[in-house]
Formats: structure tokens, C-alpha cells, sequence
């Protein structure tokens, strides 16, 4: 099958969060599993790539947008890598959606409203590649939301030409692309699709709903997540139209990328670890407490967070539960950035309790294996989680998680309190300081009883959570879009 996956972040290029992560190892799956996958993002500054570097391709000139080109790279991984290079858009200091100051850049509509263009373009006989045209568009988050929509509005102009299917998948429902309706005329997006059945969403446009809308499947990155987001609680003002599109959406975990996340073979770690051998584990941690500077002591149970810095992730919670946690002897390291109130208070704990809370603030990917690997338990009280990967980085690290009992935390956790002997981890009762503090309690308990705690370590290193089963999910996802695209002669479109 010819996937085009379609991304605004991809790891090691660029990533800010879990989708980078899943662009790297979601496509390098699909094509070590046969399929011929292209994978599509904008060429940022300062982007380091190394591969088999192709002729680029001048795009045509797409109404309102500047001169385009897409030039692919055959990386490592069997993917070929599309780079969408149009420097008057994407070549800026900063990161891929925020100017160097925090700010959304304020031609994002234009600037991935062309990703999103050129998606779809690629899967049409339009193709800018010659002699390839995708079968299926797998669009990622907002910044590609449009992209089921344009192959929509082609195969309304052109109802004999073959087109691509369209899958979206919402990493994110919380991000939703939304801008001014003056917007639409520029993005091309037309009259008749501009109204609530339409990319309408309270006055404004969402790419994101253009994306729900208008794909022929929809999935998400966990099953609880994609129950939840139905719901008016978990759906952001969403949950109607996902309700009415309910057959058409499926929730598929995502997994963990072993050549990136594995203590026995992890390059950036100072000492390796296996199941059945934890020295390295222990001297993690003693270079974890000093690199951070906490008091060096192996008899302090050492709690973790790496993470955006933002409400979704409750780290306030941990702020509430600090005192407790410091009372009981516990330490806290934390790595992240993200809203400033928050990163005060969290400098602030830690100028109180030198010895005990060590805050790093920034983005640093070796730091974030090294506290992976060294902590003795991960703290995740989101209070909403659409998958999430720390979760299952830290099982595999021998440092079971205490989270939230939502999305992908519910669905890649097992609580040890309720199933000893399988338990990988803590789930909180409740998303409040409350919940926090009562599965802190007992993982404290569990982590004076050695042998306890190592079964429970034990039994999250033993989990998979593999990349293969939930590629082959999507495998059939995008076959049975398919269907419902050529009525029936997907089947051929499998095959390939
Ligand atoms: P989200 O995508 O919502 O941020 P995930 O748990 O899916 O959450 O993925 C977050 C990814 O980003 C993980 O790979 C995590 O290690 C990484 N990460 C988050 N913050 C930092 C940071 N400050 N430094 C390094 N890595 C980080
Ligand atoms: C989002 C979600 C996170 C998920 C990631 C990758 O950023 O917040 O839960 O793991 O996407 O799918």
C-alpha cells in the first residue's frame, strides 16, 4: 500500500511531545511491515537530516501560497521522507508552531493549511511525484486536518478520478486549529463548507473538525480516549459531531519505539539495565541525584516528571501533593517547560527543599532517559491523557507510573493494589490531590517491601507494547477507508 503520513513534527528532526515520537516509529513499522511510505512535514531551520537526498519538485503554485518544493530523503528507516520546503513560511527561529518568544505565528492558518495542501494533492492523479500517488492520506493533529477536507472537495469536482482515503487521527482534541473564518478564502476552502456541517466552529474555523468532518476514518491514540472524547467532559466541544461519526472513529494505543527506549541498549545512558540485572538501574539513580543536584542517597525513593508544563498534564497536583511527598522523605525530579506560573512555582519548591525537588527547566531528550532510567517512579496525574508515552517508557525503564485514571493511562497501566500479581504501576482514584496522595501512599508502602516492588518492576519491563500490533491496526483502518472510498475495490488496495 502507498501510505503518505502526514505530519507537522517528527522525531529526531523536530519534536515538542508524543507525536514526534510517533511519526518516527508509526511510519518505520508500516514500511518494515512491506508498505511503501512517504512521510510528509515541513523543512524547519535548522533541520539536521541525513539520508538519500532526491531531486526536489517545484509544486504548482497553490492559490495564495508562496513557491513551494518537495524534496525527498531516503532515510534509514525505509521511509522516504518529504520535506515540504517553502522558506518564506518555515525557515524562522523558533519552534515548528511558536515564534522564539511563546507566540503561534501569525500565519499558522497558511503555514500548515499548505501541509495540509499538499497531503491531499498527493493523493490524487494530480500528484506532484510523478509516478507516485498516495492510496491512503494519514493525517496527524490539527496542522492536517484540511487535508481530508481538500480530498473531499477533489473528488467533488472530479467524482471519476481516483483519490486517496483520508484518516485522521487526533493525538490531541484539545488543539484545535482554530482561526478566523476570514481565513477561509485564502486556505481555498469553499462556500458550501464553511457552515456548522462544515469546518464552522462557534463563529471561527477549526482544522481540526475540518479533519473530523470530512475523513474517512478517524482514530485516536488510545480506546479509553476515544470513548471519552464522546462524552461532553473529555469532547472539548467536539463530542456531538465524534458521537455522530462514532462508526467511523477507533481508538489504537500507541506503542513504544525499542530502538530509541531500551535500558539495555539506550546510547544515552550512562549505565545500561536489564530485567533480569538492575545494578545500572541503582547507579542511574546516584548520577541522576547528583547530576540534578539532590542529596545523593539510595534510601530516598525518587519520584519523576518529564513533561509539558501545562494544566492537561496536572502538574499542579504534584504541587499539591509536594508537602506530603517531602514529608514522607521522598525526592522529586522534574524536566520540563511550558506555562510560567507553573515553572515559578516549581522553582520555588525547589529553592525550598534544595536536598529534595530539583526542577530543570527546558527540553532535553538525554536528561529525560537518564531520569527515566534513574528515578524510582514516574508521576502521571493528567487529567486527560490521549495516550501518553512516559507511562510506557517508564515500565520499560523499571520505574512504575502513578497516574490518572483516564485515556492511555488506563489502558497501559496496571494498578498493583488491585492486581499484585500483574500490577505494573498506581492508578490514582480520582484526578485531584486526593487521588494523587493515596496512590503515592501506596506506592511508598510497595516500595519498602522490595520484593514487591520488583515484581511490579519486573512486570512492567516484561510488557511489550510494540509498535507492530497497533501498526497492523491501522493496517486495517486504512483498508476499510478504503472501501468506503472505491465501494469495493479495496481489496486491491490491500494487496499492494
Ligand atoms: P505529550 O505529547 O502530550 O506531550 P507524551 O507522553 O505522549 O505527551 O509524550 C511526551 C514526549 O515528549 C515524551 O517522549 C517525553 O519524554 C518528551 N518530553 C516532554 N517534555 C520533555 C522535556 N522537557 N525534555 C525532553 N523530553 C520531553
Ligand atoms: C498527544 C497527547 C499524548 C499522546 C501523544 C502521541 O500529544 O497529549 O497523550 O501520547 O499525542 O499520540
Amino acid at each position: 500500500m502507498k501510505i503518505l503520513f502526514a505530519t507537522p513534527e517528527c522525531a529526531p528532526y523536530v519534536k515538542t511531545g508524543g507525536l514526534g515520537d510517533v511519526s518516527a516509529a508509526l511510519p518505520a513499522m508500516l514500511a518494515q511491515l512491506g508498505h511503501d511510505v512517504h512521510l510528509l512535514m515541513p523543512a524547519y531551520r535548522g533541520m539536521k537530516v541525513s539520508g538519500e537526498i532526491g531531486d526536489g519538485v517545484d509544486l504548482p503554485a497553490y492559490s495564495h501560497w508562496p513557491a513551494a518544493q518537495l524534496v525527498p530523503v531516503k532515510v534509514d528507516t525505509g521511509v522516504t521522507l518529504l520535506l515540504l520546503t517553502c522558506p518564506a513560511l518555515y525557515q524562522r527561529p523558533g519552534g515548528p508552531y511558536v515564534d522564539a518568544s511563546g507566540r503561534d505565528y501569525f500565519d499558522n492558518a497558511m503555514r500548515f493549511g499548505l501541509l495540509a495542501r499538499v497531503a491531499s494533492q498527493l493523493g490524487t492523479v494530480h500528484s506532484p511525484l510523478r509516478g507516485w500517488r498516495a492510496d491512503v492520506v494519514h493525517a496527524n493533529d490539527w496542522p492536517c486536518g484540511l487535508a481530508p477536507l481538500y480530498l473531499a472537495q477533489t473528488r467533488m469536482i472530479a467524482p471519476h478520478e481516483p483519490t486517496a482515503a483520508s484518516i485522521l487521527t487526533i493525538h490531541n482534541l484539545a488543539f484545535q486549529g482554530v482561526f478566523p473564518m476570514g481565513e477561509a478564502d485564502a486556505l481555498g476552502i469553499p462556500h458550501h463548507w464553511r457552515g456548522i456541517e462544515g469546518v464552522e466552529f462557534w463563529g471561527d474555523l477549526s482544522m481540526l473538525k475540518a479533519g473530523i468532518q470530512f475523513a474517512d476514518a478517524i482514530t485516536t491514540v488510545s480506546p479509553s480516549y476515544a470513548r471519552e472524547i464522546q462524552t461532553e467532559e473529555h469532547g472539548a466541544g467536539f463530542d456531538g459531531i465524534l458521537r455522530a461519526r462514532a462508526s467511523r472513529l477507533r481508538g489504537i494505543l500507541n506503542g513504544i519505539d525499542r530502538r530509541l527506549w531500551d535500558p539495555a541498549q539506550d546510547k544515552l545512558l550512562p549505565q545500561r539495565f536489564t530485567r533480569e540485572d538492575l545494578k545500572g538501574k541503582a547507579e542511574c539513580k546516584s548520577i541522576l541525584q547528583q547530576r540534578v543536584h539532590l542529596a545523593v542517597d539510595k534510601s530516598a525513593p525518587l519520584f519523576a516528571v518529564v513533561s509539558r508544563l501545562t494544566a492537561q498534564k496536572g502538574i499542579d497536583i504534584v504541587l499539591d501533593a509536594l508537602p506530603a511527598l517531602v514529608r514522607a522523605g521522598g525526592q522529586l525530579v522534574v524536566l520540563g517547560q511550558g506555562v510560567p506560573e507553573l515553572q515559578e512555582a516549581l522553582t520555588a519548591a525547589a529553592r525550598q527543599h534544595p536536598k529534595q525537588v530539583a526542577v530543570t527547566l527546558g527540553f532535553d531528550e538525554a536528561l529525560a532517559h537518564l531520569i527515566e532510567a534513574g528515578a524510582d517512579a514516574f508521576l502521571m496525574p493528567s487529567r486527560f491523557e490521549p495516550c501518553g508515552l512516559n507511562q510506557m517508557y517508564s515500565q520499560a525503564y523499571g520505574t512504575p507510573p502513578i497516574v490518572a485514571p483516564v485515556g492511555g493511562l488506563l489502558d497501559s497501566v496496571t494498578d498493583a493494589t488491585a492486581d499484585p500479581q500483574r500490577g505494573t504501576g498506581f492508578v490514582m482514584p480520582s484526578c485531584d490531590a486526593a487521588g494523587l496522595q493515596d496512590a503515592l501512599g501506596r506506592a511508598l508502602a510497595a516500595w519498602k517491601q522490595p520484593q514487591q516492588w520488583r515484581r511490579i518492576q519486573s512486570n512492567g519491563m516484561a510488557r511489550e507494547f510494540g509498535w507492530e500490533d497497533s501498526a497492523l491496526q491501522y493496517l486495517d483502518v486504512y483498508q476499510a477507508a478504503g472501501v468506503v472510498v472505491d465501494g469495493g475495490k479495496a481489496s486491491e488496495l490491500a494487496a499492494r
